[in-house]
């Protein structure tokens, strides 16, 4: 399992170039939303929703705002990382009901719970930079889709190249409480990608991980 683990992850690269002719099976799929839905986040929160835009029309207005990458046609799947412009009392209570319900316990037992979240996120001094923090709890969603990809041997792309501005607008997220981050493609990489091949490139443990003993 470890040694699986590593050679995934020395496996895996930033694909540039994907074979657009090869597609991620409807099961393999699965598995990768599940990824996305199943990350954690700040008290649960999950402040982010992903699009999955298989629209060719749509992923070729994506890629001229995109540095015009061509992993945002050519990836099997495209997943577009939007998350919430502000987080306020529906929302928290929107997820405080979900976990009434699927724990079967009475909402008002989670009341400390949701001040606590109102206290900080919605009232407190950390909702003056909401999207920075909602910002990094959807990074978190994209690394684990990234390291459930290379288990599964399935080839992606995280990507920032874009304008945020322009794909919400091309994805009708403008009014909606909703904007675009960060995209990933997730695919089969072509044999004409020349980086597969290349070393991977990474500070030594010593520069990066430091131990207290
Ligand atoms: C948040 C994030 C944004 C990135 N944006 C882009 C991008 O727009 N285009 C691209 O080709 N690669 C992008 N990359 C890929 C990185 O350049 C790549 O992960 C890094 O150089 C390490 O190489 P490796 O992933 O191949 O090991 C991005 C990676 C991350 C994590």
């Amino acid at each position: 399992m470890n040694e699986k683990i590593i050679e995934a992850l020395n496996w895996r690269y930033a694909t540039k170039i994907f074979d657009p002719n090869k597609k991620i099976s409807q099961k393999d799929w699965s598995t990768l939303e599940e990824a996305l839905r199943l990350a954690p986040s700040s008290y649960g929160l999950q402040p982010w929703r992903f699009i999955v835009v298989q629209n060719p029309e749509i992923r070729k207005k994506l890629r001229a705002v995109a540095w015009n990458q061509p992993q945002v046609t050519d990836a099997s799947h495209f997943v577009v990382v939007t998350t919430k412009d502000k987080i306020d009392e529906a929302f928290v209570d929107s997820y405080v009901q979900k976990i009434a319900t699927v724990r079967g316990i009475d909402k008002s037992s989670l009341d400390g719970f949701r001040n606590s979240m109102v206290g900080d996120v919605v009232k407190g001094p950390r909702a003056s930079k909401i999207q920075h923090w909602t910002q990094r709890q959807a990074y978190i969603a994209v690394g684990f889709l990234l390291e459930t990809a290379a288990l599964l041997h399935i080839d992606a792309c995280p990507m920032e190249g874009l304008d945020a501005a322009a794909f919400d607008k091309i994805l009708k997220l403008e009014g909606t409480g909703w904007g675009s981050v960060a995209m990933v493609g997730l695919g089969y990489r072509s044999n004409k990608d020349q980086l597969a091949s290349a070393k991977k490139v990474r500070f030594d443990k010593s520069q990066v991980i430091q131990v207290i003993d």
